[in-house]
């Protein structure tokens, strides 16, 4: 059922909710109306268990929230307890599926109650080695049941973590672990991906060293690989060795409401990545109701959010969220493509999947591949669909609804960040009218603006900066150990909203569509990177003078990484040096961060006063017309990188 709009350029389909999904729908249309304590506050006493009640919804010091003061509130407790002690204690908390596939003889599924288990055991076994209310935890491992569990233990404990994509080098564990002063480190022998076997707890122990505040290295045991271990590292199998499991051996520690939950670092455009704080009673009332509104969960919901714990995705929405909704899940560790292209078909009809929340990335190498996949299962079990990360193409939308969705699954995309802590910019099931394409509305006790640069508030088809003027439950309190930082990034375009960074306009119906980011954050295949970051890797080659980055669009993976480099003294940019300079970032970084191409240049172009002109790399980078270039000290280098990214 579509209705062909014409109006404006962004406009193309438009599906209106089922009306028998509207009927059972868990959002109500009531909800748009309500203040935005009064939403929040009900949601709040609503969803959630809390040792003790809060005194007061909101307090809000610009820039400075403060939620459910005085509640005192666990997030373990409410993940895990409350279900295991009630009766979704034999219900299945997670349908773990190894990298094999869901036919893998490793395949296996945890109760609420056997996750009760787990958690208390490995609560145990991190109190043993003195982890406690406020002791900082680092975890680096792959997408197995351990890193929920670890993360559960830790909020058990009142221990606030830090995850560290598996994927990023043991640099970037070390510098995150020793910014947040974390003494535990859990990680895993060896990462299994898409059949191959890398190592992770190696990368740890390079990136570490021994200047470092981590104390202990717990390692879990994935492929049982033979790796160095040392005085300061134990096997998890080790350290549980005699623990209890039983909860009243390690209750959950209440936690003020504003307290620290956990810390994540992600990129911003300038300087080393920054600690996002994230805190307990507004952040779990955050996610808890995103969960359950925008994937419509119900009782025999089966659930399989495809990120990675990595990001804050894994953390809303496979961790927190869905299991404070006390839903069955998917919790998968591999890849797409192995051990073959069906996988997640299979995975999808095995466990009988009712929601699927994923990237637009994912749903693109489906596409490339063929919906012969995807029509070689039954997926008649998917009601619900997401998309989260990075802009949805319609085309692609359109090829999720039709061969994901059975031609009637609504999709929601849902824009957030890492800062915002969970959705919300979405469509709502049974409410929105969906556009493919576009994010559309605010949640709930949301308020979004589209703003120029001097502050007015812009309307229909202009695009300009999005922002929020109200605060929101999950928002990150501050930077940690920099609230200046914090400050200036975020509250001082506008001193009286948050600026997310991302460019959006509204179209004739009202509709919000986002543009991308509009600072110098890249995002490849969902992923945020900074330039900077980049950049930084790229000259401590010994080879490199300076180096520029750019994105360029990229049909797969949305954005791709352009770098532009001048090499020192008479050094030839040879195809060994370009490769030898994409591994440079892949080690410093993370595979992920590795350039699509290299473009060497005697000299990068620059303004009569050093500056890189950014915006004519840009151009080089999407080959754009490149406009005015008189401002350059020496137009010639131009000429040249145009020459060889025409050749290359
Ligand atoms: C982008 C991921 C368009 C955006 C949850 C944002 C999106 C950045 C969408 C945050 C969407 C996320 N449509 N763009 N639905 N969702 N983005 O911190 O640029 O990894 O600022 O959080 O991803 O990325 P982050």
């Amino acid at each position: 059922m579509s209705e062909q709009g014409t109006t404006t350029e962004s406009q193309g389909n438009k599906y209106p909710p089922d009306p028998e999904l509207a009927k059972t729908a868990n959002a109500r249309p009531e909800m748009l109306e309500q203040g935005l304590e009064e939403f929040w506050d009900e949601q709040a006493k609503q969803r959630l268990d809390w040792f003790e009640p809060y005194d007061k919804v909101l307090e809000w010091n610009i820039p400075h929230a403060k939620w459910f003061e005085g509640g005192k509130i666990n997030a373990c407790y409410n993940c895990v307890d409350r279900h295991a002690e009630g009766d979704k204690a034999d219900k299945v908390a997670l349908h773990v599926v190894p990298d094999d596939g869901p036919d893998s003889s490793q395949a296996r599924d945890i109760t609420y109650a056997e996750l009760q288990r787990q958690v208390v055991r490995f609560a145990n076994g991190l109190k043993k080695l003195g982890v406690g209310k406020g002791t900082g935890v680092g975890i680096y491992m792959q997408m197995i049941p351990e890193a929920v569990v670890a993360m559960l233990a830790c909020a058990r404990l009142g221990a606030p973590h830090t995850v560290v994509f598996g994927g990023f080098s043991g640099k970037a564990v070390a510098e995150r672990c020793n910014d947040f002063e974390a003494k535990v480190l859990i990680t895993q022998d060896e990462a299994l991906r898409g059949g191959k076997v890398g190592s992770q707890k190696t990368n740890a122990d390079d990136g570490l060293g021994n200047d470092t505040t981590v104390e202990k290295v717990v390692v879990v045991k994935r492929t049982g690989g033979d790796i160095p271990m040392t005085d300061r590292d134990v096997y998890l199998d080790d350290l549980l060795e005699g623990e209890s499991d039983d909860p009243s051996s390690c209750p959950c520690e209440p936690m003020e409401s504003e307290d620290l939950l956990f810390l994540l670092y992600t990129s911003g455009s300038t300087g080393k990545p920054k600690g996002v704080v994230h805190t307990t009673g507004g952040y779990l009332t955050g996610v808890t109701t995103t969960t359950n509104l925008v994937f419509d969960m119900k009782d025999d919901s089966v659930y399989w959010c495809a990120a990675d714990i990595g990001w804050i995705t894994g953390h809303s929405y496979i961790t927190y969220g869905p299991l404070a909704n006390g839903v069955t899940s998917v919790l998968y560790e591999g890849v797409p493509g192995y051990p073959d292209k069906d996988v997640w078909w299979k995975i999808i009809e095995k466990y009988g999947v009712t929601i699927l929340y994923t990237s637009p990335t994912a749903i693109r190498s489906h596409m490339k591949w063929g919906e012969k996949y995807a029509q070689s299962a039954d997926l008649s079990s998917i009601k619900i669909l997401g998309s989260v990360g990075e802009p949805i193409n319609p085309e692609v939308w359109e090829w999720y609804r039709e061969h994901v969705g059975g031609g009637k699954a609504p999709i929601m995309d849902t824009w957030w960040q890492t800062e915002t802590g969970h959705i919300l910019i979405t469509p709502l099931p049974g409410i929105t009218t969906l556009k493919p394409g576009m994010a559309q509305q605010p949640f709930p006790g949301v308020r979004p603006e589209i703003r120029d640069d001097e502050g007015n508030v812009l309307g229909t088809e202009q695009t300009g900066n999005l922002v929020l003027t109200a605060p929101w439950p999950g928002m990150m309190r501050t930077l940690y150990k920099d609230d200046q930082r914090f400050r200036d990034t975020y509250w001082s375009k506008y001193s009286d909203a948050y600026f997310a960074g991302d460019g959006a306009k509204y179209d004739a119906d009202g509709d919000i569509m986002l543009m991308g980011r509009i600072d110098d954050v890249v995002n490849v295949s969902g992923h945020r990177l900074s330039t900077f970051e980049v950049e930084s890797a790229l000259v401590e080659h010994e080879d490199v003078a300076e180096a520029a980055v750019a994105s360029r669009k990229d049909p797969d993976t949305g954005q791709a990484i352009v770098a532009f480099v001048s090499l020192k003294g008479d050094t030839q940019g040879t195809e060994e040096l370009e490769q030898a300079l994409r591994e440079q970032v892949a080690q410093s970084i993370g595979k992920l961060a590795r350039p699509a191409s290299v473009i060497f240049a005697p000299d990068l172009p620059k303004t009569r006063s050093g500056k890189i002109m950014r915006r004519l790399l840009k151009n080089l980078a999407e080959g754009e017309e490149l406009g005015d270039t008189t401002t350059l000290v020496d137009p010639s280098v131009v000429e040249e990188m145009q020459k060889q990214m025409q050749q290359g």
